[in-house]
């Protein structure tokens, strides 16, 4: 009888545990997350690089220039997505993040230009010029900035799409698809899926290089003879 009611406990907790695991799931976005950078696909026949930045963190802003000029090497071999990934201790992290989910929706070739911009005036955005300021004036002084930015056309779009849920949920999105990776800082870089080591800090070009040509070697000479793992 005890063995029995051990049984009974064992499997009513691995039915409780498999709920609870079904139900703490994000809900799958519609499509992929991220920004492709210059509207690039990401095929299976390109390098892929995933790169989760937050658009208030200065190691983010350090390990764009690099990778760009990388990027301007490679052409269309090597595709880039960017997913941002709003730091918790960055009080302006989310804000700014759903500023470029905003700005993706409404023309998603400026987003890189509004995520330059952040990266090049960052210190207005950090925490302690910005810890006397409301809410509300910090998203105000964002849809100014960024619609200078990109285009004072804009000015009015960027407002509403801050009382915009779908804006609100997107970035939300991306968090938790970096939390789902295992980010836990920013930069974090992926190459074809696999998360590179040191993550938190930029890579230099001549890394970039250094990872990426052998793959582009490999890539030519298909299929891969000495590729042990
Ligand atoms: C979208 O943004 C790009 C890059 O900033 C710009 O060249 C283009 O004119 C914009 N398109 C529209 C319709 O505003
Ligand atoms: C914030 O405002 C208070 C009261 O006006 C002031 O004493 C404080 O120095 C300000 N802090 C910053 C970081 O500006």
């Amino acid at each position: 009888m005890e063995r029995l009611s051990s049984l009974l406990f064992l499997l009513v907790g691995l039915f409780a545990s498999k709920w609870i695991i079904v139900h703490t799931q994000v809900s799958i976005p519609p499509k992929l997350d991220g920004f492709a950078y210059k509207n690039r696909p990401a095929t299976t026949d390109s390098v892929m690089i995933e790169a989760f930045f937050d658009p208030v963190c200065p190691d983010s802003r350090d390990a764009w220039p690099p990778l760009k000029l990388a990027l301007q090497h490679y052409g269309s071999a090597v595709s880039l997505i960017v997913h941002p990934f709003a730091l918790p201790y960055h009080d302006n992290a989310f804000v700014t993040s759903r500023a470029l989910h905003i700005v993706n929706k409404l023309n998603s070739s400026a987003t890189y230009d509004l995520m330059e911009l952040f990266f090049k005036h960052q210190e207005k955005f950090y925490n302690p010029p910005t810890f006397n300021m409301s809410r509300a004036s910090i998203v105000n002084h964002i849809v100014k900035f960024a619609s200078e930015g990109i285009g004072n056309s804009y000015y009015s779009a960027i407002e509403s799409g801050f009382s915009d849920r779908s804006t609100d949920l997107a970035t939300r999105v991306s968090f938790k698809y970096g939390c789902s990776r295992g980010v836990s800082g920013t930069p974090f870089f992926f190459v074809n899926g696999f998360l590179l080591p040191d993550g938190g800090s930029a890579i230099h070009y001549e890394d970039w290089r250094s990872i990426i040509d052998p793959l582009i070697g490999m890539k030519r000479e298909e299929p891969p003879i000495h590729f042990f793992l």
